[in-house]
């Protein structure tokens, strides 16, 4: 939330260990299929190479780990790091039980922790925007990084370009007022997931945090949201802004729910196929950069 000044990622850990863990858990079919395509082009464009080392930055689940150790081979080693244990414990289970057995997983906080090293390729899926000092992060990342490495990162572009997420906020500050993320008990997740949207800023936070060759390629896709509209109105509600401002105004929001969901279903209607999907387009970023040469 804009109006909220965070020192630390203490509370943005507490809500992706907690409720947003939960959410993304409930609806993984949406938002990690989703993301998927998204990463699989950053993946495919700027793939690791052979028997490199690498770390995967807020890595959740861990599919993105065992993809870049199936793409860097059986030499390679993964590091997944991700600040909420549920998630790490996740990764790991599923990664046991797929029997890949060049990835680990860590829990860490990406900005305040050691995250070993070097890496030779660094990876993120949506895993750095979430971050209080944006710079000290993906200083920390530098310099887990040995000189000449890569970093590839996908984050979301502009919100406007994010209709199901951007529409759907629309539709709940017309019933509720935007609450006061300083005064709700309720946790955010941070600065949010389009703080990294802004080119020149981002291509600046990497600057100073020490990379260099900065590339940002724009990638639209059309974005499952919902098998009907009423899967589409759970999701806007349970991840994303429109799901923030609502659990930070709590009884205010729960009063008006019922306008929310039919206005949200309305919404959602302009965006169902002839198949009845809820399908609308959403975009990312997928940034390069790199750690400048030694000497
Ligand atoms: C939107 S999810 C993306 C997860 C995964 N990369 C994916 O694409 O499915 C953001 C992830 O970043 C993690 N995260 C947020 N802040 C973090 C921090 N300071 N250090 C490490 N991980 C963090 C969250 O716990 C969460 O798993």
């Amino acid at each position: 939330m804009a109006d909220k000044v965070y020192v630390d990622n203490n509370e943005a850990t507490a809500a992706w260990n907690t409720v947003l863990f939960d959410r993304f858990s409930q609806y993984r079919h949406i938002f990690v299929v989703a993301l998927k395509r998204f990463g699989d082009v950053a993946i495919a464009g700027q793939p690791p190479r052979s028997g490199d080392r690498i770390l995967d930055i807020g890595c959740g689940f861990g599919d993105t780990a065992q993809q870049l150790a199936s793409v860097a081979g059986p030499e390679s080693h993964v590091v997944g790091v991700d600040a909420a244990e549920r998630f790490i414990e996740a990764a790991q289970e599923e990664a046991a039980a797929a029997g890949v057995e060049n990835v680990e997983f860590r829990v860490a906080d990406v900005q305040t922790e050691a995250l070993s090293g070097p890496y030779d390729y660094a990876f993120a899926r949506m895993g750095t925007m979430f971050f209080a000092n944006p710079v000290a992060a993906m200083r920390n990342v530098r310099q887990s990084l040995r000189p000449g490495a890569t970093l590839v990162m996908v984050v979301w572009r502009r919100k406007l370009d994010n209709e199901w997420m951007y529409r759907s906020e629309e539709v709940v500050d017309r019933h509720v007022p935007k609450p006061n993320a300083e005064e709700s008990e309720a946790l955010t997740c941070g600065p949010g997931p389009f703080s990294m949207a802004n080119a020149d800023t981002t291509g600046d936070v990497l600057k100073a945090a020490g990379f260099e060759q900065m590339t940002f390629r724009r990638v639209d896709i059309d974005m499952f949201v919902g098998q009907d509209p009423a899967e589409a109105v759970e999701v806007a509600l349970a991840l994303g802004p429109a799901a923030e401002t609502v659990r930070l105004a709590g009884d205010d929001a729960d009063r008006v729910r019922p306008l929310i969901e039919q206005d949200l279903l309305a919404l959602a209607g302009e965006y169902q196929t002839a198949a009845g999907e809820i399908v609308a387009p959403a975009s990312a970023w997928i940034v390069s950069a790199r750690v400048p040469d030694a000497g």
